[in-house]
């Protein structure tokens, strides 16, 4: 089996983050800040981390291009330069020149749908989709992890981690077989099993490697859970065609698509700094008594 190198990476960022409304009225969900960058910028950071050149992004209706690849106003950027200070969630990143692409997702029909909206750019190559609401912090990154394990099995490997089983029907989960280390051959998946039906705790935290042949799936893939095209469905046929995997990241992960976990995304990451860290756990200490 010849592994094909990864090298482009899918960010769905169509979205409507009706979880995290009134925000998302003005902005979109991507450009939310953990402490003091946007969601996005993590999610760029960690796919360049894991050796991503060439950047898709999926955008939607309405959503603004421009927040997402310029965060300042023109007015601001001459001066922003003179000083050295990053003009783009993408700067300082290698890409591949002519890189990053947009495509358009028309209708909000899923995040299959999204990432088949890529399919011309993704072309015949393996490719990763990051979700960038689901902050991962960890070192080396997500990416880079699942990429070294990819370059060992091939085929498709996705993100595996295990959640309270109050949690499984908010999920795409993964039927478990035989583990190996961080990777768990996957039997089967569904999409948001209903309560009390979970085939086992393995979520898919947002993080994908996968081989082109998914987007033929998708192309005629009907709607799954939501009534929405999931990605989930799609994958779950290539089971047995293709090699298949769940990688369990070493690190943490924050769902900052949620008002909590986004709060405890700014308060774990604001702690673990060196300049703001002190101050924000004095307040802390005092605000919990
Ligand atoms: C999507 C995927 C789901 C995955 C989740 C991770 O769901 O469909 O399989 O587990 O992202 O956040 P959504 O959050 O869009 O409902």
């Amino acid at each position: 089996m010849t592994i094909k190198p990864l090298r482009k990476a899918v960010f769905p960022v169509a979205g409507l983050g009706t979880r995290f409304l009134p925000a998302t009225k003005s902005m979109p969900k991507e450009m939310l800040t953990v402490v003091d960058k946007p969601l996005i910028q993590y999610a760029v950071e960690e796919g360049a981390g894991g050796g991503i050149e060439q950047i898709i992004f999926v955008t939607g209706r309405g959503k603004v291009r421009s927040r997402i690849i310029s965060t300042s106003p023109t007015s601001s950027r001459a001066t922003m330069r003179a000083r050295g200070k990053s003009l783009t969630v993408l700067d300082g990143i290698r890409q591949k020149p002519g890189s990053p692409v947009y495509v358009r997702q028309q209708e909000p029909l899923g995040l299959g749908h999204a990432v088949w909206c890529a399919r011309d750019i993704v072309g015949d190559e393996p490719f990763a989709v990051l979700l960038p609401d689901e902050l991962m912090v960890g070192k080396p990154g997500f990416m880079k992890q699942m990429v070294e394990a990819y370059n060992k099995v091939g085929g498709n490997v996705i993100g595996a981690l295990e959640v309270a089983d109050s949690e499984t029907d908010k999920y795409g989960i993964i039927s478990p077989g035989a583990t190996d280390g961080r990777l768990t051959e996957v039997t089967a998946l569904i999409e948001k099993p209903a309560k009390g039906t979970s085939p086992s705790n393995l979520m898919i935290p947002g993080r994908y490697i996968l081989q082109p042949e998914v987007m033929r799936i998708l192309e005629g893939q009907e709607k799954g859970a939501g009534g929405e095209i999931q990605l989930t469905d799609a994958m779950a046929q290539l089971i047995g065609n293709q090699p298949f995997h769940g990688f369990t990241f070493d690190g943490q992960r924050y769902d900052c698509g949620d008002k909590a976990g986004y709060i405890q995304a700014n308060l774990a990451l604001a702690l673990a700094r060196d300049d703001i860290g002190p101050v924000v756990r004095a307040f802390a200490k005092t605000l919990l008594g």
